[in-house]
């Protein structure tokens, strides 16, 4: 198994992502709120670009299917039903509705990359839900960060370190990493005690605290709360 990391959120081509399972990390906040909404009853999750394109989506459901959520500027966006903090998507608010949702970098990646052989949504809350069905597939992986703004992210990276830690897990010789998967690792070992610290020295994370946000840095910390794996696939996300 070969397993690459995308530092930069760059689009890729077609062709390589066609043989790559692809596992897409937004950890503040877009990724987590996923895994968080389906574990708590959440139907299925259509992930869109624009928020217009979310307006729209939304009318072509039953009324009362449909919640709209997430953010711009890490707020929620007027008219909508959630804004994008994992905790609000909880079962009373959530089970048995649809969600569509849109967020700054979170969305866009997981669009960047939809043409990957299968394209999962990993956080700390799916750690090693995610670690195992990677185990599995046994198939060449690309990790990747959403990142902020097009550009590095910390956070996320840091995930993607424990992806591959978990992964790499007493089968260091059957496993290839690229430099940027070697570096993601080593990045992951300096924060292994407290991932929590990566949140709030990352810029987005600073955002976040800035906003009176950062009780999401601790909760969007919490690692394997659930055994769940969402899958990606013709523009929905659903547990598999
Ligand atoms: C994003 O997708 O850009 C983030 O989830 C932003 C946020 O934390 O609200």
């Amino acid at each position: 198994m070969n397993i690459e990391v995308q530092l930069e959120p760059i689009p890729l081509p077609a062709n390589l992502l066609a043989d790559r399972i692809v596992v897409v990390f937004d950890i503040l906040r877009a990724t987590s709120v996923i895994v968080h909404a389906l574990a708590e009853g959440a139907t299925e999750i259509i992930p869109v670009i624009a928020v217009e394109e979310a307006f729209e989506l939304a009318k072509t459901f039953p009324p009362g299917s449909t919640l709209l959520g997430g953010e711009r500027g890490s707020q929620r966006i007027e008219g909508f039903d959630l804004g994008n903090s994992p905790r609000e998507y909880a079962a009373p608010k959530v089970r048995g509705k649809r969600v569509i949702l849109t967020t700054t970098n979170g969305t866009r990646a997981l669009h960047t990359v939809s043409d990957g052989k299968r394209v999962m949504v990993g956080s700390f809350f799916n750690m090693d839900a995610v670690a195992k069905v990677c185990r599995q597939l046994e198939h060449d992986l690309l990790l990747y960060p959403s990142g902020d703004k097009g550009s590095f992210s910390l956070e996320d990276t840091v995930c993607t370190g424990m992806l591959i830690d978990r992964i790499m897990d007493k089968r260091e010789r059957s496993v290839r990493l690229t430099d940027a998967a070697r570096a993601a690792w080593i990045l992951y070992q300096r924060f292994e005690s407290n991932v929590e610290e990566a949140f709030s020295l990352s810029s987005h994370g600073k955002d976040l605290i800035g906003l009176g946000l950062e009780e999401d840095l601790a909760y969007c910390a919490r690692t394997d709360r659930f055994d769940l794996v969402p899958f990606f696939r013709q523009g929905v996300i659903r547990s598999k």
